[in-house]
């Protein structure tokens, strides 16, 4: 059962049948039957238990006629409120938090990402060990021997706790260093990368594995194992591109896991290309986009005033297919005019040429400028250089002959095309 808590005097992001619509869509995500789902506005917040309790009793009552396992509440519930509301429901109530985490929990793709997603569990745990101090003291196991005299069962629990965060954070740092490494790897491999962004239930995934389909290519089992959401596909003039798929937005991130967000989404400063994926159908498309908006811009590859550092950013309007009629009316134009738009179904198929072929042109003519050195011998490259780039200049290295400095103007695909040409 979904139950999405309506507090009076809280600021949200959208509107209540909204947060319903995306609270069903987090427990799907990690495979939840829902047989109930229901808006309770709460007037006063009772510390015991949140809800009033002519509202607990209705839950009670829904819970017993469809038979229901687990209660998730949208909303952040104290240990205390949680503990009571279990012990009165008879029934595992999870929150908000928990929900998420358990969704980052099964997505972290990355070693960062599976760290930070543990260190954001630890912190929850942290303030519930009234409750689940004996889970903690089963898992100790041999280390009885660490708490001191008079230390209390909890108090040595934290402190395991703050040991196992200090190591995680450790080893983040170690992760960190590693993960820059590869990314500079990538960023000096010859092929642009396309980053899927969008909110939880855009269809990213859909669209993912649509694009990649069946021609995954046998030298992709090098980024498979280093990361399992990067694909090589091939799109019109470009041979290979990585396509990297992220994890998805939720509104209303509880702050404790703004991080692990945070770690998953990095790998999009990286991008030549960010491919914005959006739920059309949905009521909430506007209040997503602003929200996807300004984390993008955050993290600096969005919107700055002088337009420099930013990465072309392509929207994708998903579910096409779903659209209602008044939906299609008001969308169809602005789906026919605007160039940084494509009208796609993952699901069908509609549409997904097109968006290739945007997606193949937006690469192609993205040029940067490069300066490479290149021994005056080395007569193919430099050949290459002046036949399929723009050369900007083409002078002889301080004191030294034998080596050229070539400042030129290149496109992905020819910079892919370049890298791949072996030095004499
Ligand atoms: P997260 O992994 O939670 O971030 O979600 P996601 O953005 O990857 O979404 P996913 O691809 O899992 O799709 C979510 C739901 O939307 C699934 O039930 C899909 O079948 C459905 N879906 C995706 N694309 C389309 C589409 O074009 N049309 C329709 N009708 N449904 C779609």
């Amino acid at each position: 059962m979904v139950v999405c808590p309506d507090i009076r005097g809280e600021r949200y992001d959208l509107a209540a049948d909204e947060r319903l619509d995306e609270a069903r869509g987090l427990a799907l995500a990690i495979g939840l039957v829902i047989a109930d789902s229901i808006v309770i506005p709460v007037r006063d917040v009772k510390p015991n238990t949140l809800f009033g309790s002519g509202q607990v009793e209705n839950i009670a009552i829904a819970c017993e006629q469809n038979a229901i396992d687990l209660v998730t509440v949208d909303g952040a519930l104290s240990p205390i409120q949680q503990r009571n509301l279990e012990d009165k429901l008879k029934r595992k109530v999870i929150d908000r938090t928990g929900l998420i985490l358990e969704i980052f929990g099964e997505r972290a793709a990355t070693a960062e990402g599976r760290l930070q997603v543990e260190l954001a569990h630890l912190d929850y745990q942290q303030s519930r060990l009234v409750r689940s101090w004996t889970h903690l003291e089963r898992q100790r196991g041999g280390f009885g021997f660490l708490g001191g005299p008079g230390e209390t069962q909890i108090e040595a629990d934290r402190r395991m706790i703050r040991q196992r965060m200090g190591r995680l954070r450790r080893e983040l740092e170690q992760v960190r260093r590693t993960r820059t490494l590869h990314r500079e790897r990538r960023e000096r491999a010859p092929w642009p990368v396309i980053a899927l962004v969008g909110y939880t239930n855009a269809g990213k995934s859909t669209l993912f594995n649509r694009l990649t389909g069946a021609n995954v290519m046998a030298e992709d089992l090098l980024f498979a194992t280093l990361d399992p959401t990067m694909r090589g596909i091939e799109l019109p003039g470009v041979t290979k591109a990585i396509l990297s798929d992220t994890v998805g937005f939720i509104s209303d991130l509880p702050t404790q896991l703004v991080a692990a967000f945070r770690a998953t989404l990095e790998e999009v400063t990286a991008a030549d290309v960010i491919c914005h994926v959006r739920d059309m159908s949905s009521e909430a498309a506007e209040a997503q986009k602003a929200q996807v908006m300004a984390v993008l811009e955050d993290l600096g590859v969005a919107g700055n005033e002088d337009g420099e550092g930013d990465i072309p950013i392509l929207e994708v309007w998903n579910k096409w297919d779903a659209l209602t009629a008044e939906q299609m009316d008001e969308l169809a134009p602005f789906a026919s005019d605007s160039r940084d738009v494509v009208a796609v179904s993952a699901l069908t198929g509609d549409g997904v040429e097109d968006l290739e072929t945007h997606l193949g042109a937006m690469l192609t003519s993205s040029a940067q400028t490069i300066e490479v050195e290149i021994p005056a011998a080395d007569g193919r490259r430099l050949a290459w250089l002046h036949a399929h780039g723009e050369v900007l200049s083409d002078r002889p290295v301080d004191g030294d002959d034998s080596v050229r400095t070539i400042r030129v103007r290149l496109n992905a695909k020819e910079l892919g095309q370049f890298e791949t040409l072996s030095p004499a």
